[in-house]
Protein backbone atom coordinates (compact mmCIF):
# COMPACT_ATOMS: atom_id res chain seq x y z
CA UNK A 1 0.00 0.00 0.00
CA UNK A 2 1.42 3.52 -0.71
CA UNK A 3 1.77 5.68 2.37
CA UNK A 4 -1.49 7.52 2.46
CA UNK A 5 -0.31 10.03 4.97
CA UNK A 6 2.05 12.18 2.32
CA UNK A 7 0.86 13.27 -1.75
CA UNK A 8 2.37 9.99 -3.57
CA UNK A 9 3.53 10.23 -7.06
CA UNK A 10 0.30 9.02 -8.24
CA UNK A 11 -1.74 11.96 -6.75
CA UNK A 12 -2.20 14.07 -9.99
CA UNK A 13 -5.63 13.72 -11.60
CA UNK A 14 -5.80 13.09 -15.46
CA UNK A 15 -8.60 13.37 -17.70
CA UNK A 16 -9.12 14.01 -21.78
CA UNK A 17 -10.24 17.38 -22.35
CA UNK A 18 -10.36 18.58 -26.48
CA UNK A 19 -8.07 15.34 -27.29
CA UNK A 20 -5.28 16.88 -24.70
CA UNK A 21 -4.72 15.28 -21.45
CA UNK A 22 -5.35 18.12 -18.82
CA UNK A 23 -3.17 17.85 -15.45
CA UNK A 24 -4.55 18.61 -12.23
CA UNK A 25 -2.99 18.43 -8.67
CA UNK A 26 -4.18 21.74 -6.46
CA UNK A 27 -7.66 21.53 -6.96
CA UNK A 28 -9.65 20.86 -3.22
CA UNK A 29 -11.40 17.60 -3.68
CA UNK A 30 -14.70 19.05 -3.35
CA UNK A 31 -14.44 21.38 -6.06
CA UNK A 32 -17.39 20.58 -8.69
CA UNK A 33 -16.90 20.41 -12.43
CA UNK A 34 -19.07 23.09 -13.02
CA UNK A 35 -16.60 25.29 -10.90
CA UNK A 36 -13.55 24.01 -12.02
CA UNK A 37 -14.42 24.26 -15.52
CA UNK A 38 -15.76 28.12 -15.58
CA UNK A 39 -13.40 29.36 -12.85
CA UNK A 40 -9.95 27.59 -13.71
CA UNK A 41 -10.29 26.70 -16.97
CA UNK A 42 -12.48 29.74 -18.08
CA UNK A 43 -14.40 27.43 -20.46
CA UNK A 44 -17.75 29.30 -19.31
CA UNK A 45 -20.38 27.77 -21.90
CA UNK A 46 -21.15 25.17 -18.87
CA UNK A 47 -23.91 27.44 -16.58
CA UNK A 48 -25.04 27.17 -13.59
CA UNK A 49 -28.89 27.12 -12.90
CA UNK A 50 -29.26 25.23 -9.63
CA UNK A 51 -26.43 23.48 -8.28
CA UNK A 52 -28.73 20.74 -7.41
CA UNK A 53 -29.06 18.51 -10.82
CA UNK A 54 -32.61 19.40 -11.27
CA UNK A 55 -32.33 22.12 -14.29
CA UNK A 56 -29.34 20.41 -16.41
CA UNK A 57 -27.71 23.13 -17.36
CA UNK A 58 -24.49 22.29 -16.47
CA UNK A 59 -24.84 18.99 -18.41
CA UNK A 60 -21.81 17.54 -19.57
CA UNK A 61 -20.50 14.07 -20.72
CA UNK A 62 -18.19 11.87 -19.54
CA UNK A 63 -16.63 9.18 -21.44
CA UNK A 64 -14.82 5.75 -19.90
CA UNK A 65 -13.50 2.16 -20.60
CA UNK A 66 -16.49 0.16 -20.05
CA UNK A 67 -13.94 -2.58 -18.23
CA UNK A 68 -10.81 -2.83 -18.63
CA UNK A 69 -10.28 -3.27 -22.62
CA UNK A 70 -13.42 -2.43 -23.16
CA UNK A 71 -15.83 0.24 -25.47
CA UNK A 72 -15.96 3.91 -24.91
CA UNK A 73 -19.16 4.41 -23.02
CA UNK A 74 -20.27 7.98 -22.79
CA UNK A 75 -22.47 9.58 -20.31
CA UNK A 76 -24.26 12.72 -19.61
CA UNK A 77 -23.80 14.16 -15.88
CA UNK A 78 -24.46 17.33 -14.06
CA UNK A 79 -21.30 18.48 -13.81
CA UNK A 80 -22.12 20.57 -10.56
CA UNK A 81 -22.79 17.11 -8.80
CA UNK A 82 -19.33 15.94 -10.15
CA UNK A 83 -16.47 16.47 -7.83
CA UNK A 84 -13.08 17.00 -10.00
CA UNK A 85 -10.93 14.03 -9.02
CA UNK A 86 -13.99 11.79 -10.24
CA UNK A 87 -12.64 12.57 -13.94
CA UNK A 88 -9.47 11.24 -13.60
CA UNK A 89 -9.01 8.57 -15.98
CA UNK A 90 -11.87 9.79 -18.14
CA UNK A 91 -12.77 11.93 -20.88
CA UNK A 92 -14.92 15.33 -20.30
CA UNK A 93 -16.78 17.09 -23.17
CA UNK A 94 -18.54 20.31 -22.58
CA UNK A 95 -20.09 22.37 -25.07
CA UNK A 96 -17.05 23.90 -26.17
CA UNK A 97 -15.90 20.29 -27.50
CA UNK A 98 -18.74 20.35 -30.04
CA UNK A 99 -16.85 22.96 -32.17
CA UNK A 100 -15.66 21.00 -35.72
CA UNK A 101 -12.39 21.46 -37.08
CA UNK A 102 -14.12 23.81 -40.37
CA UNK A 103 -15.86 26.21 -38.00
CA UNK A 104 -19.71 24.33 -38.36
CA UNK A 105 -21.44 24.30 -36.10
CA UNK A 106 -22.37 20.29 -34.38
CA UNK A 107 -25.60 18.68 -35.88
CA UNK A 108 -27.18 19.18 -32.08
CA UNK A 109 -26.29 22.89 -32.45
CA UNK A 110 -27.20 23.08 -35.74
CA UNK A 111 -30.92 21.75 -35.15
CA UNK A 112 -30.95 23.89 -32.70
CA UNK A 113 -30.82 26.74 -34.51
CA UNK A 114 -33.13 25.45 -37.13
CA UNK A 115 -35.36 24.39 -35.23
CA UNK A 116 -35.16 27.51 -32.90
CA UNK A 117 -34.85 25.79 -30.17
CA UNK A 118 -33.48 28.34 -28.14
CA UNK A 119 -34.19 32.14 -26.81
CA UNK A 120 -32.35 33.64 -23.40
CA UNK A 121 -29.92 30.53 -24.13
CA UNK A 122 -29.06 30.35 -20.55
CA UNK A 123 -29.96 26.43 -20.67
CA UNK A 124 -29.36 26.10 -24.44
CA UNK A 125 -25.29 24.79 -23.68
CA UNK A 126 -27.25 21.88 -21.27
CA UNK A 127 -29.70 20.42 -23.97
CA UNK A 128 -27.36 20.33 -26.60
CA UNK A 129 -25.18 18.53 -24.74
CA UNK A 130 -27.92 16.24 -23.77
CA UNK A 131 -28.82 15.96 -27.41
CA UNK A 132 -25.10 15.74 -28.43
CA UNK A 133 -24.85 12.37 -25.82
CA UNK A 134 -27.95 11.08 -27.68
CA UNK A 135 -26.31 11.45 -30.88
CA UNK A 136 -23.11 9.88 -30.46
CA UNK A 137 -24.66 6.74 -28.73
CA UNK A 138 -26.78 6.29 -31.69
CA UNK A 139 -24.31 3.47 -34.16
CA UNK A 140 -24.47 4.24 -37.44
CA UNK A 141 -26.79 2.20 -39.16
CA UNK A 142 -29.06 1.96 -36.19
CA UNK A 143 -32.24 2.43 -35.78
CA UNK A 144 -33.22 6.39 -34.83
CA UNK A 145 -34.08 7.48 -31.84
CA UNK A 146 -38.01 7.80 -31.43
CA UNK A 147 -39.57 10.59 -29.76
CA UNK A 148 -39.89 8.91 -26.76
CA UNK A 149 -36.17 8.16 -26.36
CA UNK A 150 -35.59 12.16 -27.58
CA UNK A 151 -37.68 13.31 -24.48
CA UNK A 152 -36.12 10.36 -21.87
CA UNK A 153 -32.78 12.14 -23.48
CA UNK A 154 -34.02 15.63 -22.11
CA UNK A 155 -36.04 14.90 -19.21
CA UNK A 156 -33.24 16.33 -16.97
CA UNK A 157 -32.74 19.78 -18.93
CA UNK A 158 -35.09 22.60 -17.88
CA UNK A 159 -36.16 25.91 -20.36
CA UNK A 160 -38.46 28.46 -19.16
CA UNK A 161 -38.41 30.15 -22.27
CA UNK A 162 -38.48 28.36 -25.26
CA UNK A 163 -40.95 25.55 -24.55
CA UNK A 164 -40.02 21.79 -25.84
CA UNK A 165 -41.48 21.41 -28.89
CA UNK A 166 -38.32 22.71 -30.83
CA UNK A 167 -36.10 21.39 -28.81
CA UNK A 168 -37.42 17.71 -29.11
CA UNK A 169 -37.93 18.97 -33.22
CA UNK A 170 -34.15 19.49 -32.76
CA UNK A 171 -33.18 15.97 -31.39
CA UNK A 172 -35.00 14.30 -34.99
CA UNK A 173 -33.66 16.91 -37.24
CA UNK A 174 -29.96 16.74 -35.60
CA UNK A 175 -29.61 12.99 -37.84
CA UNK A 176 -30.83 14.37 -40.63
CA UNK A 177 -27.94 16.90 -41.09
CA UNK A 178 -24.06 16.02 -42.29
CA UNK A 179 -22.84 13.28 -39.58
CA UNK A 180 -20.17 14.33 -37.47
CA UNK A 181 -19.27 11.36 -35.29
CA UNK A 182 -17.09 10.58 -31.97
CA UNK A 183 -13.53 9.33 -32.89
CA UNK A 184 -14.34 6.36 -30.67
CA UNK A 185 -11.14 4.47 -31.37
CA UNK A 186 -8.81 7.45 -31.07
CA UNK A 187 -10.22 8.43 -27.63
CA UNK A 188 -10.16 4.75 -26.54
CA UNK A 189 -6.50 4.81 -26.99
CA UNK A 190 -6.11 8.25 -25.14
CA UNK A 191 -8.32 6.58 -22.52
CA UNK A 192 -6.07 3.09 -22.35
CA UNK A 193 -3.08 5.51 -22.03
CA UNK A 194 -4.16 7.47 -18.44
CA UNK A 195 -5.79 4.18 -17.42
CA UNK A 196 -4.96 3.51 -13.71
CA UNK A 197 -3.63 0.37 -12.32
CA UNK A 198 -2.97 1.48 -8.48
CA UNK A 199 -5.46 3.61 -5.80
CA UNK A 200 -5.63 7.31 -6.88
CA UNK A 201 -4.25 8.84 -3.59
CA UNK A 202 -5.15 12.79 -4.71
CA UNK A 203 -4.48 15.88 -1.67
CA UNK A 204 -5.07 18.80 -2.14
CA UNK A 205 -6.45 21.63 0.43
CA UNK A 206 -5.45 19.36 3.70
CA UNK A 207 -7.99 16.30 2.01
CA UNK A 208 -7.46 13.30 0.29
CA UNK A 209 -9.47 11.72 -2.11
CA UNK A 210 -8.82 7.89 -2.45
CA UNK A 211 -10.23 6.29 -5.07
CA UNK A 212 -8.66 2.54 -5.02
CA UNK A 213 -8.82 0.10 -7.66
CA UNK A 214 -9.78 -3.18 -5.72
CA UNK A 215 -12.37 -4.92 -3.07
CA UNK A 216 -9.75 -5.19 -0.72
CA UNK A 217 -8.17 -1.63 -1.13
CA UNK A 218 -11.24 -0.62 -0.38
CA UNK A 219 -11.56 -2.66 2.92
CA UNK A 220 -7.99 -1.54 3.96
CA UNK A 221 -8.57 2.09 3.61
CA UNK A 222 -12.53 1.89 4.89
CA UNK A 223 -11.01 0.15 7.78
CA UNK A 224 -7.85 2.77 8.39
CA UNK A 225 -9.80 5.75 7.51
CA UNK A 226 -13.32 4.98 9.39
CA UNK A 227 -14.27 8.97 9.41
CA UNK A 228 -13.76 9.35 5.82
CA UNK A 229 -17.02 10.09 3.84
CA UNK A 230 -17.81 7.57 1.37
CA UNK A 231 -18.52 8.64 -2.11
CA UNK A 232 -20.30 7.08 -5.14
CA UNK A 233 -22.59 8.82 -7.53
CA UNK A 234 -22.10 12.21 -6.11
CA UNK A 235 -26.14 12.72 -6.31
CA UNK A 236 -26.80 13.01 -2.42
CA UNK A 237 -23.17 13.76 -1.03
CA UNK A 238 -22.93 16.56 -3.77
CA UNK A 239 -25.79 18.60 -2.57
CA UNK A 240 -24.35 18.35 0.85
CA UNK A 241 -21.44 20.19 0.10
CA UNK A 242 -23.42 22.44 -2.89
CA UNK A 243 -26.25 23.10 -0.70
CA UNK A 244 -25.21 22.93 3.01
CA UNK A 245 -21.38 24.15 2.69
CA UNK A 246 -20.19 20.58 4.54
CA UNK A 247 -16.98 20.08 5.05
CA UNK A 248 -16.58 16.10 4.01
CA UNK A 249 -13.02 15.50 5.30
CA UNK A 250 -11.33 12.40 3.98
CA UNK A 251 -13.10 11.10 0.54
CA UNK A 252 -13.37 7.24 -0.11
CA UNK A 253 -14.83 6.86 -3.83
CA UNK A 254 -16.21 3.42 -4.46
CA UNK A 255 -16.74 4.34 -8.34
CA UNK A 256 -13.33 2.67 -9.35
CA UNK A 257 -13.61 -0.46 -7.55
CA UNK A 258 -13.71 -2.89 -9.79
CA UNK A 259 -16.15 -5.78 -7.53
CA UNK A 260 -18.47 -3.01 -7.12
CA UNK A 261 -18.53 -2.44 -10.43
CA UNK A 262 -19.79 -5.43 -11.53
CA UNK A 263 -23.47 -7.38 -11.69
CA UNK A 264 -23.60 -10.97 -11.08
CA UNK A 265 -26.55 -13.30 -12.67
CA UNK A 266 -27.16 -15.78 -10.55
CA UNK A 267 -29.80 -18.97 -11.04
CA UNK A 268 -31.89 -17.38 -8.21
CA UNK A 269 -30.42 -13.95 -7.86
CA UNK A 270 -29.42 -11.09 -9.57
CA UNK A 271 -26.26 -9.65 -7.98
CA UNK A 272 -25.76 -5.55 -8.22
CA UNK A 273 -22.23 -4.10 -6.79
CA UNK A 274 -22.94 -0.81 -5.05
CA UNK A 275 -20.74 0.94 -7.20
CA UNK A 276 -23.63 0.29 -10.22
CA UNK A 277 -25.28 3.14 -11.42
CA UNK A 278 -29.07 3.27 -11.22
CA UNK A 279 -29.37 2.85 -14.81
CA UNK A 280 -27.55 -0.44 -15.35
CA UNK A 281 -28.93 -1.86 -12.32
CA UNK A 282 -32.77 -0.57 -13.07
CA UNK A 283 -31.60 -2.30 -16.79
CA UNK A 284 -30.40 -5.41 -14.83
CA UNK A 285 -33.37 -5.82 -12.77
CA UNK A 286 -36.10 -4.34 -15.11
CA UNK A 287 -35.23 -7.54 -17.14
CA UNK A 288 -36.80 -9.89 -14.65
CA UNK A 289 -39.03 -6.92 -13.26
CA UNK A 290 -40.78 -5.35 -16.03
CA UNK A 291 -43.00 -3.75 -13.07
CA UNK A 292 -40.22 -1.80 -12.82
CA UNK A 293 -39.83 -0.18 -15.98
CA UNK A 294 -41.95 2.97 -14.92
CA UNK A 295 -39.76 3.53 -11.81
CA UNK A 296 -37.23 3.54 -13.98
CA UNK A 297 -37.74 6.16 -16.34
CA UNK A 298 -39.14 8.50 -13.54
CA UNK A 299 -36.32 7.71 -11.22
CA UNK A 300 -34.57 11.58 -11.34
CA UNK A 301 -33.15 12.00 -15.02
CA UNK A 302 -30.61 10.42 -17.33
CA UNK A 303 -27.90 12.32 -16.10
CA UNK A 304 -28.65 11.90 -12.22
CA UNK A 305 -29.36 8.03 -12.90
CA UNK A 306 -25.89 7.54 -14.91
CA UNK A 307 -24.12 9.13 -12.03
CA UNK A 308 -26.01 7.81 -8.74
CA UNK A 309 -25.79 4.29 -7.82
CA UNK A 310 -28.46 1.99 -6.59
CA UNK A 311 -25.94 1.42 -3.85
CA UNK A 312 -25.97 5.26 -3.07
CA UNK A 313 -29.64 4.92 -2.85
CA UNK A 314 -29.45 2.20 -0.47
CA UNK A 315 -27.09 3.60 1.98
CA UNK A 316 -28.14 6.84 1.67
CA UNK A 317 -31.39 5.61 3.43
CA UNK A 318 -33.74 8.13 2.78
CA UNK A 319 -37.48 7.68 3.84
CA UNK A 320 -37.86 8.56 0.50
CA UNK A 321 -36.00 6.75 -1.63
CA UNK A 322 -37.40 5.40 -4.63
CA UNK A 323 -35.51 1.93 -4.93
CA UNK A 324 -36.02 0.57 -1.07
CA UNK A 325 -40.07 -0.19 -1.04
CA UNK A 326 -39.34 -2.10 -4.53
CA UNK A 327 -36.31 -4.01 -2.62
CA UNK A 328 -37.71 -5.10 0.12
CA UNK A 329 -41.19 -5.88 -1.02
CA UNK A 330 -38.84 -8.55 -3.30
CA UNK A 331 -36.94 -9.57 -0.54
CA UNK A 332 -33.39 -8.26 -1.65
CA UNK A 333 -30.52 -8.56 0.91
CA UNK A 334 -27.96 -5.76 1.27
CA UNK A 335 -23.99 -7.24 1.63
CA UNK A 336 -22.04 -5.35 4.15
CA UNK A 337 -18.21 -5.89 3.82
CA UNK A 338 -15.43 -5.05 6.21
CA UNK A 339 -12.28 -6.79 7.30
CA UNK A 340 -14.49 -9.00 9.32
CA UNK A 341 -15.82 -10.40 5.92
CA UNK A 342 -19.20 -9.75 4.69
CA UNK A 343 -22.34 -10.06 6.09
CA UNK A 344 -26.29 -10.29 4.26
CA UNK A 345 -28.81 -8.59 5.75
CA UNK A 346 -32.47 -8.24 4.80
CA UNK A 347 -32.78 -5.05 3.42
CA UNK A 348 -35.88 -3.65 6.06
CA UNK A 349 -33.09 -4.46 9.24
CA UNK A 350 -30.60 -2.97 7.57
CA UNK A 351 -32.83 0.77 8.30
CA UNK A 352 -32.98 1.25 12.37
CA UNK A 353 -34.10 4.65 12.44
CA UNK A 354 -34.16 8.32 10.59
CA UNK A 355 -30.62 8.06 8.61
CA UNK A 356 -29.75 5.48 11.28
CA UNK A 357 -28.35 2.36 9.70
CA UNK A 358 -27.00 -0.98 10.86
CA UNK A 359 -23.61 -0.23 9.27
CA UNK A 360 -20.57 -0.46 11.36
CA UNK A 361 -17.46 2.37 11.19
CA UNK A 362 -15.31 0.03 8.85
CA UNK A 363 -18.47 -1.74 7.15
CA UNK A 364 -19.91 -0.72 3.41
CA UNK A 365 -22.32 -1.65 1.44
CA UNK A 366 -20.62 -4.24 -1.19
CA UNK A 367 -23.86 -5.57 -2.87
CA UNK A 368 -27.50 -5.73 -3.36
CA UNK A 369 -28.90 -8.72 -4.39
CA UNK A 370 -32.49 -9.65 -5.17
CA UNK A 371 -34.16 -12.72 -5.96
CA UNK A 372 -35.13 -13.57 -9.10
CA UNK A 373 -39.44 -13.90 -9.52
CA UNK A 374 -41.16 -16.98 -8.87
CA UNK A 375 -43.84 -18.00 -11.42
CA UNK A 376 -46.61 -17.04 -9.33
CA UNK A 377 -45.63 -13.53 -8.06
CA UNK A 378 -47.81 -10.37 -8.38
CA UNK A 379 -45.89 -7.36 -7.83
CA UNK A 380 -46.00 -3.92 -8.42
CA UNK A 381 -44.58 -0.64 -7.40
CA UNK A 382 -45.74 2.84 -7.73
CA UNK A 383 -44.51 6.52 -7.39
CA UNK A 384 -46.84 9.56 -6.48
CA UNK A 385 -44.94 12.64 -6.89
CA UNK A 386 -46.06 15.80 -8.21
CA UNK A 387 -44.23 15.70 -11.58
CA UNK A 388 -43.84 12.28 -13.84
CA UNK A 389 -40.26 13.07 -14.46
CA UNK A 390 -37.41 14.39 -11.92
CA UNK A 391 -39.22 14.39 -9.28
CA UNK A 392 -39.19 12.86 -5.32
CA UNK A 393 -41.60 11.03 -4.11
CA UNK A 394 -44.31 12.04 -1.62
CA UNK A 395 -45.01 8.10 -1.08
CA UNK A 396 -43.60 5.39 -3.20
CA UNK A 397 -44.50 1.79 -2.44
CA UNK A 398 -44.09 -1.70 -3.61
CA UNK A 399 -46.68 -4.59 -3.01
CA UNK A 400 -45.17 -8.41 -3.41
CA UNK A 401 -47.22 -11.36 -3.39
CA UNK A 402 -46.72 -15.04 -3.85
CA UNK A 403 -49.73 -17.14 -4.95
CA UNK A 404 -50.95 -21.07 -4.79
CA UNK A 405 -53.65 -20.71 -6.98
CA UNK A 406 -56.07 -17.77 -5.82
CA UNK A 407 -54.82 -17.89 -2.11
CA UNK A 408 -51.78 -15.48 -0.62
CA UNK A 409 -48.67 -17.61 0.32
CA UNK A 410 -47.00 -14.85 1.23
CA UNK A 411 -47.10 -11.20 1.04
CA UNK A 412 -44.38 -8.27 1.23
CA UNK A 413 -45.72 -5.00 1.22
CA UNK A 414 -42.95 -1.75 1.72
CA UNK A 415 -43.83 1.95 2.02
CA UNK A 416 -41.52 4.83 1.14
CA UNK A 417 -42.87 8.19 2.61
CA UNK A 418 -44.93 7.02 5.73
CA UNK A 419 -42.57 6.77 8.31
CA UNK A 420 -39.07 7.78 9.28
CA UNK A 421 -37.29 4.58 7.01
CA UNK A 422 -38.59 2.82 4.43
CA UNK A 423 -40.57 0.32 6.19
CA UNK A 424 -43.17 -2.60 5.75
CA UNK A 425 -46.76 -2.77 6.31
CA UNK A 426 -46.58 -5.36 8.51
CA UNK A 427 -50.25 -5.85 9.79
CA UNK A 428 -51.36 -5.44 6.29
CA UNK A 429 -48.82 -8.10 5.10
CA UNK A 430 -50.50 -10.75 8.14
CA UNK A 431 -53.93 -10.18 7.28
CA UNK A 432 -53.18 -11.25 3.56
CA UNK A 433 -51.52 -13.97 3.93
CA UNK A 434 -53.54 -17.32 3.34
CA UNK A 435 -56.35 -15.19 2.64
CA UNK A 436 -57.74 -15.42 -1.01
CA UNK A 437 -56.79 -11.96 -3.12
CA UNK A 438 -59.96 -11.02 -3.38
CA UNK A 439 -61.56 -6.96 -3.34
CA UNK A 440 -62.58 -7.72 0.40
CA UNK A 441 -59.41 -8.85 1.56
CA UNK A 442 -57.65 -6.17 -0.05
CA UNK A 443 -60.27 -3.19 1.52
CA UNK A 444 -59.36 -4.73 4.87
CA UNK A 445 -55.44 -4.92 4.30
CA UNK A 446 -55.78 -1.34 3.50
CA UNK A 447 -57.85 -0.38 6.88
CA UNK A 448 -54.48 -1.95 8.46
CA UNK A 449 -52.25 0.52 6.75
CA UNK A 450 -53.86 3.15 9.48
CA UNK A 451 -51.85 1.27 11.92
CA UNK A 452 -49.15 0.40 10.45
CA UNK A 453 -48.07 3.84 9.66
CA UNK A 454 -48.45 7.08 11.18
CA UNK A 455 -47.03 9.75 8.48
CA UNK A 456 -45.83 12.99 8.81
CA UNK A 457 -47.25 16.01 7.55
CA UNK A 458 -44.74 17.72 4.94
CA UNK A 459 -44.09 20.38 2.38
CA UNK A 460 -44.84 17.27 0.01
CA UNK A 461 -47.72 16.00 1.28
CA UNK A 462 -50.11 16.20 4.40
CA UNK A 463 -50.81 13.12 6.81
CA UNK A 464 -54.04 12.48 5.30
CA UNK A 465 -53.09 12.32 1.56
CA UNK A 466 -50.41 10.11 2.17
CA UNK A 467 -52.24 7.71 3.95
CA UNK A 468 -55.38 7.99 1.67
CA UNK A 469 -53.52 7.90 -1.33
CA UNK A 470 -51.18 4.39 0.14
CA UNK A 471 -54.55 2.74 0.64
CA UNK A 472 -56.20 3.77 -2.83
CA UNK A 473 -52.29 2.21 -4.56
CA UNK A 474 -53.28 -1.20 -2.35
CA UNK A 475 -56.48 -0.94 -4.33
CA UNK A 476 -54.81 0.04 -7.46
CA UNK A 477 -52.81 -2.95 -6.68
CA UNK A 478 -55.89 -5.07 -6.88
CA UNK A 479 -57.36 -3.89 -9.87
CA UNK A 480 -54.26 -4.67 -11.67
CA UNK A 481 -53.14 -7.48 -10.62
CA UNK A 482 -56.74 -9.83 -9.69
CA UNK A 483 -57.27 -13.24 -10.34
CA UNK A 484 -60.58 -12.78 -13.23
CA UNK A 485 -60.35 -9.51 -15.15
CA UNK A 486 -57.38 -7.66 -14.06
CA UNK A 487 -57.06 -4.20 -15.35
CA UNK A 488 -54.10 -3.44 -17.49
CA UNK A 489 -52.27 -0.10 -15.95
CA UNK A 490 -53.60 2.03 -18.90
CA UNK A 491 -57.08 2.03 -17.09
CA UNK A 492 -56.06 2.95 -13.81
CA UNK A 493 -52.55 5.21 -14.02
CA UNK A 494 -53.52 8.74 -15.17
CA UNK A 495 -49.86 8.70 -16.84
CA UNK A 496 -50.20 5.61 -18.91
CA UNK A 497 -53.78 7.14 -20.07
CA UNK A 498 -52.53 10.51 -20.95
P1 LIG B 1 -23.77 9.34 -3.04
O1 LIG B 1 -24.32 10.72 -3.09
O2 LIG B 1 -22.38 9.18 -3.53
O3 LIG B 1 -23.86 8.77 -1.55
C1 LIG B 1 -25.10 8.74 -0.86
C2 LIG B 1 -24.88 8.22 0.57
O4 LIG B 1 -24.52 6.86 0.54
C3 LIG B 1 -23.77 8.91 1.33
O5 LIG B 1 -24.12 8.92 2.69
C4 LIG B 1 -22.57 8.01 1.11
O6 LIG B 1 -21.59 8.15 2.12
C5 LIG B 1 -23.25 6.66 1.17
N1 LIG B 1 -22.59 5.61 0.40
C6 LIG B 1 -22.36 5.60 -0.95
N2 LIG B 1 -21.84 4.40 -1.30
C7 LIG B 1 -21.75 3.66 -0.16
C8 LIG B 1 -21.30 2.33 0.12
N3 LIG B 1 -20.84 1.53 -0.83
N4 LIG B 1 -21.38 1.90 1.40
C9 LIG B 1 -21.86 2.68 2.39
N5 LIG B 1 -22.28 3.95 2.18
C10 LIG B 1 -22.23 4.43 0.91
N6 LIG B 1 -33.58 9.53 -5.22
C11 LIG B 1 -34.67 8.76 -5.38
O7 LIG B 1 -34.81 7.78 -4.65
N7 LIG B 1 -35.58 9.00 -6.36
C12 LIG B 1 -35.46 10.06 -7.20
O8 LIG B 1 -36.29 10.25 -8.10
C13 LIG B 1 -34.36 10.92 -7.03
N8 LIG B 1 -34.23 12.02 -7.80
C14 LIG B 1 -33.16 12.83 -7.61
C15 LIG B 1 -33.07 13.98 -8.40
C16 LIG B 1 -32.00 14.83 -8.23
C17 LIG B 1 -31.92 16.06 -9.09
C18 LIG B 1 -30.99 14.55 -7.26
C19 LIG B 1 -29.81 15.45 -7.10
C20 LIG B 1 -31.08 13.41 -6.48
C21 LIG B 1 -32.18 12.56 -6.63
N9 LIG B 1 -32.32 11.41 -5.84
C22 LIG B 1 -33.41 10.61 -6.02
C23 LIG B 1 -31.33 11.09 -4.81
C24 LIG B 1 -30.07 10.35 -5.33
O9 LIG B 1 -29.90 10.50 -6.71
C25 LIG B 1 -30.12 8.86 -5.03
O10 LIG B 1 -30.26 8.67 -3.64
C26 LIG B 1 -28.88 8.11 -5.52
O11 LIG B 1 -29.17 6.74 -5.62
C27 LIG B 1 -27.68 8.29 -4.61
O12 LIG B 1 -26.62 7.52 -5.12
P2 LIG B 1 -25.14 8.12 -5.26
O13 LIG B 1 -24.33 7.05 -5.85
O14 LIG B 1 -25.16 9.41 -5.95
O15 LIG B 1 -24.77 8.32 -3.73
FE1 LIG C 1 -28.71 22.77 -12.35
FE2 LIG C 1 -26.36 21.48 -12.39
S1 LIG C 1 -26.70 23.58 -12.24
S2 LIG C 1 -28.31 20.69 -12.73
FE1 LIG D 1 -34.18 30.58 -21.91
FE2 LIG D 1 -34.27 27.96 -22.22
S1 LIG D 1 -33.96 29.48 -23.73
S2 LIG D 1 -34.23 29.04 -20.38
Amino acid sequence: MPDHGERSSNGTIRFVLDGKVVHVDDVEPTKSVLNFLRENLRRTGTKEGCAEGDCGACTVVVADLDGDDGEVRTRTVNACLQFVPVLDGKALFTVESLRQPDGRLHPAQEAMVACHGSQCGFCTPGFVMSLWGLYVDHAPGAELPDDKAVRTALTGNLCRCTGYKPIIEAGRRMFELPAAPLDREALRLQLLGIRRDETLVYTAAGRRFFAPRALAELVALRAEHPQATLLAGNTDVGLWVNKQLRDLGDILYTGEVAELKAISHYVHAVRIGAAVTLEDAFAALAHPYPELAEMWERFASPPIRNAGTLGGNVANGSPIGDSMPALIALGATVVLCSPRGQRGLALEEFYLGYQKKALLPDEFVEAVEVPLPATALRFRTYKIAKRYDSDISAVCAAFALWMHGDTIVKCRIAFGGMAPIPKRAAQAEAALTGQAWTESAAQAAGALLAKDFAPLTDLRATAGYRLGVAQNLLQRFYLETRTVDALPAAQVSVFAAA
